[in-house]
């Protein structure tokens, strides 16, 4: 022996100092690339918490609009609108009808924000319909997708006339980019995007949602949504949504499908997004509630982790908060 062995590969080098770590960062978060889901209640005059999502809450058609001026002042990239009507029926009729909640939150919205924000609308038909299902049954209580699709139709182009810039289809129906995509050029709407959540998985994390849209849904949606356990089908149902026409394809939920983020990052050629849904937040949020995790670092590791698997922007209730702490320099 004549010395004792050292490492020629130092990799510890380059977390040495702050100022080292911050120039050898690999994945930065920038208040630009983040969406904020809103839910806006038809009939309230104030806010309701939505206990399953501390912090969050069902506004009012006057409380959303501080809710704007608070994501326009953070700089974040835009909002996505979802709407809880009063009345449900077995069609979803208040999607479509423009004096209904999210038609009329969107107008109220676009005029609120201006150039700030981009303005999105979740295009699906369970927040409206009395059996909680995204898409219209057939005479035997299936999930019939082509009449699903005529329903889509007609709610794309209401969105569109209330000045949604963002269409997000989330409904899981076959050929629901293409359709929506022919109906909106037809009425001479080109330059509406379409935000096709592609891979969307049949998951548990969804369940404060349901509370968060008062969803009626009995069962479950396994016809339609991906099952978990399923890699390649997600990157499949990409591919297909940018053959049809997908401005941005998604994968949601974000935190437990990364390889599927991944994979699509890899093969796609239009942006990915992901969605941080309403059972991750609500994970941290207990947990950090009890004081068993540190929840500033736990949001910004989530979603920095997001970002790192390939999202280009992400989705999450977190995005006005994070923004500001992104603003003061925290990271
Ligand atoms: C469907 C829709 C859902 C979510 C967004 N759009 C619910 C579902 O598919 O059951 C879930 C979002 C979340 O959990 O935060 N309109």
């Amino acid at each position: 022996m004549t010395s004792t062995p050292h490492p020629v590969i130092r990799p510890r080098r380059l977390r040495s100092t702050p100022a080292m770590r911050r120039l050898a960062g690999e994945t930065r978060l920038h208040a630009a690339d983040l969406v904020l889901p809103l839910f806006v209640r038809e009939g309230i005059s104030a806010p309701m918490p939505i206990a399953s999502m501390p912090g969050v809450v069902q506004h009012s058609l006057d409380s959303v609009r501080g809710a704007i001026a608070d994501a326009a002042a953070a700089g974040i990239g835009g909002v996505m609108l979802f709407g809880v009507p009063e009345v449900r029926d077995a069609r979803g009729s208040g999607a479509t009808d423009p004096d209904g909640i999210l038609n009329v939150a969107t107008r109220l919205v676009r005029e609120e924000a201006g150039d700030a924000l981009l303005v999105q609308t979740d295009l699906c038909l369970d927040e409206f319909t009395d059996h909680g299902h995204c898409g219209v049954l057939d005479a035997d209580g299936r999930v019939d997708n082509d009449a699903t699709l005529e329903r889509y139709r007609a709610m794309a182009l209401e969105q569109a006339r209330a000045g949604s810039q963002l269409l997000g289809l989330s409904g899981m129906m076959d050929g629901q980019t293409a359709a929506v995509r022919a109906v909106l050029d037809d009425a001479g709407f080109e330059d509406v995007a379409l935000l096709a959540y592609s891979a969307k998985y049949a998951s548990a994390f969804y369940g404060p949602f349901r509370e968060a849209v008062d969803s009626q849904l009995q069962g479950d949606r396994r016809t339609y949504q991906l099952d978990p356990g399923n890699r390649r089908e997600g990157l499949r149902e990409a591919l297909l949504d940018i053959e049809e026409g997908a401005d941005i394809v998604m994968v949601k939920p974000a935190g437990s499908y990364l390889d599927v983020l991944a994979d699509v990052a890899a093969a796609s050629d239009v942006p990915v997004w992901a969605y941080q849904v309403s059972g991750e937040y609500a994970m941290v949020e207990a947990a950090a509630a009890h004081g068993w995790l540190d929840r500033q670092r736990t949001v910004i590791e989530t979603v920095r982790g997001i970002r790192r698997a390939g999202a280009d922007a992400v989705l999450t209730y977190w995005a006005t908060e994070l923004a500001g702490w992104l603003k003061d320099g925290v990271e």
